[in-house]
């Protein structure tokens, strides 16, 4: 069956890193029994220069069509000053909040390979392999009343809303639970239960699903500021970390640089599986570096891992997405890097090399 995949490069070097997957995915459908429709939408800055709104319903409609979504990234300096409901962060937001992708999956590993390309001791990162699981959809990116108002005196006053459900803790926390049992049975539920009830109430429900479905996997809970701390002084004490939607933003950024560069971490966004069918988006979690954008150096390797994350959650296609793997493993063995990664000592490659060299590896593998 011909899956079809939605394609939405995005801004900055999202469409250098989108490309690249795209030749991975259209070397699949030509050579071998696994077929590929590709549709492009816009979203984000992009979006909002042709048709302005950064999240036109016409993506959402092909969205809400496709198997399955793989964005680049949005945003950039371009269109900073414009008003909130407009920026490029909305499209981005708009379509997981409409989609319900309530389920972020952000697996940080470390490849033997580059080690020495994170700015921690090697015995700090070496075999790092956690999983954090960050909630998507609720907490204060979009708890309501949120904004900014003028006070009487003339100063301004800002508020926004940290709210979660019980029933969206239980959602977020079946996900975590099932992700640890299949691997090394440690779940780490992060919060600031000391001082905020929202997420005193994340624990004690996330304690309950613990103590009544998942007995054999051990739980534990972690004050958020600790967390952070936890994860640059001795990060292989996780394995699966759960947290709301505005930590776990903060703390994949931290995990992504244990692994030596933002460029390296994909992520799946998926969403509840109704009537079979379940919605479901992957990116790579760094943003659009404009810095670099239309210059061919970005890392594509966080895409094109994104990419093998849609062939074993999305389609099951387990092969496929250990081939994807391993090519990534191989190239960078073999001692590619792209700037990002690189030291002096290695053969500095671009995007598009990158990408050549992955898919020849992945030619070898199969
Ligand atoms: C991420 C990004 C987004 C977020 C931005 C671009 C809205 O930082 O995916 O982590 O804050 O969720
Ligand atoms: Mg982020």
């Amino acid at each position: 069956m011909t899956k079809k995949i939605l394609l939405i490069a995005g801004d900055g070097i999202g469409p250098e890193v989108v490309g690249q997957a795209k030749k991975i995915i259209d070397f699949f459908d030509k050579n071998t029994d696994k077929k590929f429709e590709c549709e492009n939408a816009l979203l984000g800055g992009c979006a909002y220069d042709a048709v302005k709104t950064p999240f036109p319903s016409e993506t959402l409609e092909l969205a809400k069509k496709s198997d399955a979504i793989l964005l680049g990234a949005v945003g950039g300096p371009k269109w900073e000053s414009l008003d909130y409901s407009v920026r490029p962060e909305r499209g981005l937001l708009g379509i997981r909040k409409e989609l319900e992708l309530f389920a972020n999956l952000r697996p940080a590993k470390v490849f033997d390979a580059l080690v020495d390309s994170s700015t921690l001791k090697k015995e700090v990162v070496e075999n790092l392999d956690i999983m954090i699981v960050r909630e998507l959809t609720g907490d204060l990116y979009f708890g309501e009343p949120r904004g900014v108002e003028t006070l009487a005196d003339g100063t301004r006053r800002g508020f926004n809303t940290m709210t979660y459900t019980s029933g969206e803790v239980e959602r977020i926390a079946i996900v975590a639970f099932e992700l640890a049992k299949k691997r090394g049975k440690k779940l780490c539920s992060i919060d600031k239960a000391n001082v905020i009830e929202t997420t005193e109430m994340w624990r004690e429900v996330v304690s309950e699903i613990g103590a009544k479905k998942y007995p054999d996997i051990a739980l534990s809970h972690m004050y958020v500021d600790n967390a952070s701390m936890q994860l640059v002084r001795n990060p292989k004490q996780f394995d699966v970390m759960l947290t709301g939607n505005m930590f776990g933003d903060i703390l994949s950024d931290t995990a992504s640089m244990l692994t030596g560069s933002l460029g390296m971490l994909p992520s799946a966004s998926l969403g509840a599986k109704i009537n079979g069918r379940q919605h479901a988006l992957y990116e790579p979690i760094h943003g659009s570096a404009p810095d670099i954008a239309g210059k061919n150096v970005a890392n594509p390797i966080a895409t094109i891992s994104s990419l093998s994350m849609m062939f074993r959650y999305s389609f099951d296609y387990k092969k496929e997405a250990d081939a994807i793997d391993k090519a990534i493993e191989n190239v960078l063995n073999n001692g590619h890097r792209t700037a990002d990664i690189a030291t002096s000592l290695q053969n500095k490659i671009s995007c598009t090399q990158m990408g050549d060299e992955i898919l020849k590896e992945i030619t070898k593998i199969l």
